[in-house]
């Protein structure tokens, strides 16, 4: 699909496995080494992101941006954590972020996926309709500053039926009460 200004000829692409090299590259460059460590990333170790939602924007033959969205369980739901979204230092400001963010949330609206959630500032995902999340609705395994907890629901009332901890699917095991009876 095309961005719709004909001046912003970037096009948003779905990710191919010859993007990979590339798209690290650019996470590296947006978000540097300590993204390892960050909740967030904690949830991506071991679990591949979702295919269908992985999105680039390439123009004239270059990487843009990218943006993923990684499977995630929230108490008993599964949901899906938007990031790492990035963009060419270069190229920011033209519009790249948020098309690539509508690409991967028009494609996840076909999905079986409640909600998204990711950790972010609010006033920029609130242009692709995010909005903060009540405190201590979910829990992140590690420290996050709960005013960037954000959420998008896919689903009439998606993001209200989700609560709880979140965790790897598949491979956390259930650490506290609301989480019993799951592996
Ligand atoms: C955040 C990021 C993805 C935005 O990409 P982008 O292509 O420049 O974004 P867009 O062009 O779609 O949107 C730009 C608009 O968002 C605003 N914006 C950008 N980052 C913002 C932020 N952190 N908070 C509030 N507004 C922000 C810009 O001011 C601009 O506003 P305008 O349209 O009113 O002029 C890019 O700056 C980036 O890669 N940053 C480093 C990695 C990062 O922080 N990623 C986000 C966390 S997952």
């Amino acid at each position: 699909m095309s961005h719709p200004q004909a001046s912003e000829a970037f096009e948003i692409r779905r990710q191919e496995p010859g993007d990979a090299a590339a798209v690290e590259a650019l996470n590296e460059a947006g978000f540097g080494p300590g993204r390892f460590a960050k909740s967030a990333w904690r949830l991506r170790e071991g679990v591949r992101p979702v295919a269908e939602l992985s999105f680039v924007a390439i123009e004239g033959g270059a990487l843009r941006g990218s943006v993923r969205f990684w499977p995630i369980r929230v108490g008993n739901s599964e949901a899906l954590l938007l990031g790492p979204l990035a963009v060419d230092g270069a190229q920011r400001g033209r519009g790249i972020g948020v098309a690539l963010m509508q690409a991967g949330i028009a494609a996840a609206q076909a999905g079986p996926w409640p909600a998204i959630l990711l950790v972010g500032d609010e006033p920029y995902y609130a242009k692709v309709g995010f909005s903060r999340l009540p405190p201590g609705r979910v829990r992140f395994p590690g420290p996050v500053d709960p005013s960037r907890v954000l959420g998008l629901s896919l689903k009439p009332g998606g993001l209200l039926n989700l609560s709880g901890l979140i965790r790897r699917p598949h491979i956390d095991e259930p650490v506290c009460a609301d989480g019993a009876g799951l592996g």
